[in-house]
């Protein structure tokens, strides 16, 4: 499974860097904001930090503003993903950009349907949102289950990237259901690494040690 940090916020990017195990991410309008900051100047700099695909979504509703803006959003970097709503006009959009080699991360998803949509015009990724379907009572990681069967049944090589991830146990399910991506902020990531009996295992070998040492 490839990992994905979902933020727009530099320092974060720079210290999950170091750990070696990032290997994309995805910002969003509201990630953007956050940021205090012009999009194309953040994913500019996200570019020079991790080689790996970096998604910046359009703003604009209509299929005539999303292609200019997402040509321009291209321009920045050759890993730069555009990210498309799941609307009709996005879905319209994504296929000028996967007839033009554009690489696409559908954004937005709900329903094993509308994956379906994406990956019939040639999305690159397709983001479902977990946390938000779980927010509201439904179940998000069978949606994940439901998009893997869907895509298996017809070939599709659009990739499943799991988004609005919450918590670990959400990275652990998604990659049980097939999920290629998880993307997620630094500190899920973070939650990843820790289990209590790693840290009481490690302070009783280096307490053992330490007494070994006295001898
Ligand atoms: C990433 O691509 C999504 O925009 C993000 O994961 C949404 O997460 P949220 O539901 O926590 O805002």
């Amino acid at each position: 499974m490839e990992f994905f940090l979902d933020t727009g916020l530099i320092e974060e990017i720079k210290e999950a860097a170091k750990w070696g195990i990032i290997d994309g991410v995805t910002t969003n309008p509201t990630l953007i904001a956050k940021t205090g900051r012009k999009q194309q100047d953040v994913i500019k700099e996200i570019c020079a930090i991790i080689d790996g695909p970096i998604s910046a979504e359009v703003i604009a509703t209509d299929v005539d503003g999303m292609i200019s803006e997402g040509k321009e959003l291209a321009k920045i970097h050759p890993n730069v993903v555009i990210k498309l709503p799941m609307t009709i006009a996005g879905i319209t959009a994504l296929k000028w950009f996967s007839d033009n080699k554009i690489k696409t991360n559908l954004t937005l998803v709900f329903s094993s349907n509308q994956a379906l949509l994406a990956a019939k015009n040639g999305a690159t990724y397709v983001s479902p949102f977990i946390g938000r379907l779980d927010d509201i009572g439904h179940d998000g990681m069978a949606l994940i289950d439901e998009i893997r069967r869907v895509f298996d049944n017809y070939g599709f090589q659009t990739k499943i990237l799991a988004a609005s991830i919450r918590h670990s146990t959400h990275v652990r399910d998604a990659a049980l259901a097939g999920a290629d991506v998880s993307t997620m902020p630094i500190s899920v990531v973070k939650a990843l690494f820790m289990h209590p009996l790693t840290d009481k295992g490690l302070a009783s070998f280096l307490a053992d040690h330490a007494k070994s040492q006295l001898k």
